[in-house]
């Protein structure tokens, strides 16, 4: 039995959206399996279990034998994951399929590189077989709060000219399904990204074709992000984080494009402009094909 944590999330949707129409059977974990319970999965795939209360990941746990491991990110990331794979050993869980960040390490720049490198490190120590993939940017950042186009169309960032590789949560999603169910992958860790490599004007550009609309990046000065990430609410940390990998980017320390998608998968990576077409509500175009 595969029990997929983060399954509310972004790329945990996806990937139990694809169990499902696989036919594979499988577990979902949520913090509140109530608020978790949706129309498109049925009630009784939903256990309830908390990251922070190892208790609750041992009755989780119970019968599983492949656990795809998502934490959303937060500063105590690795303390939650490592809680995570420490129930699993318990659990006699035999594989492991983790989601981590481009070039996670214990000594990493970034808060989250070496968040994930600790977890990463953790699982590697745990004797279980594990898979490790590294996504980039997801796509759907594009059209979220901190790294999207707003309701003007208008993404303000601190990238100049620096290149994504982006990739749709659902070729991360596809890609893990092979690596949950299929052998040959133990020990390895995979870079994902989608098929090209593309600065936030370049983005700008392929959204505005694919959904008839004008998108436009400006490139702003890091305070200046910082202060509009701040007076948009979100966190503190989360801010320094997401400038950490806005530094990344612009530096070129964070790789290019990778083959891992379609070696794994068999499926290319989505290009963004097919990516934006099949999105055309989530980035606010929805005149243009009805
Ligand atoms: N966004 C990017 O561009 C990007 C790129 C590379 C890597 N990543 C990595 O991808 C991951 C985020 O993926 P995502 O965007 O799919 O996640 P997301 O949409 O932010 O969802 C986060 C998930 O984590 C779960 N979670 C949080 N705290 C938990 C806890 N204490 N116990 C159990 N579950 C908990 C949530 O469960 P509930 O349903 O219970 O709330 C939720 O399902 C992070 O590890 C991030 O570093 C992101």
């Amino acid at each position: 039995m595969i029990l997929v944590t983060g399954a509310r999330g972004t790329v945990g949707r996806e990937l139990t959206a694809l169990l499902q129409a696989r036919g594979q059977p499988f577990r979902a974990l949520a913090r509140n399996p109530e608020k978790a319970k949706s129309a498109t999965l049925p009630g009784g795939v939903w256990r309830q279990g908390d990251f922070v209360a190892p208790d609750t990941l041992r009755a989780a746990f119970d019968g599983i034998e492949c656990l795809f491991l998502l934490c959303g990110a937060q500063p105590d990331m690795d303390i939650l994951e490592i809680n995570a794979v420490e129930a699993a050993k318990q659990a006699g869980v035999g594989r492991i399929v983790k989601i981590s960040v481009p070039n996670a390490s214990e000594t990493g720049i970034a808060a989250l590189q070496r968040l994930h490198g600790r977890s990463e490190a953790a699982l590697g120590a745990s004797g279980i077989a594990w898979t490790v993939l590294r996504p980039n940017g997801f796509m759907q950042n594009l059209y979220g709060p901190t790294q999207g186009f707003d309701a003007r169309r208008i993404c303000r960032l601190p990238l100049g000219e620096a290149k994504y590789c982006f990739i749709d949560a659902q070729d991360i999603a596809a890609t893990a399904l092979v690596a949950l169910t299929e052998d040959g992958h133990a020990g390895k860790v995979y870079d994902l990204t989608g098929p090209e490599a593309l600065s936030y004007a370049e983005a700008a550009r392929i959204v505005s074709k694919a959904t008839g609309e004008t998108f436009t990046f400006v490139d702003i000065p890091p305070r200046e992000c910082r202060a509009d990430l701040l007076a948009a609410g979100i966190d503190a940390w989360f801010v320094d984080e997401i400038l950490e990998w806005f530094a990344l980017f612009r530096h070129g320390r964070v790789g290019g494009v990778s083959d891992a998608v379609e070696t794994v998968s068999g499926r290319a990576p989505r290009a963004l402009s097919d990516f934006a077409q099949g999105n055309l509500a989530n980035f606010g175009a929805p005149g243009r094909h009805g």
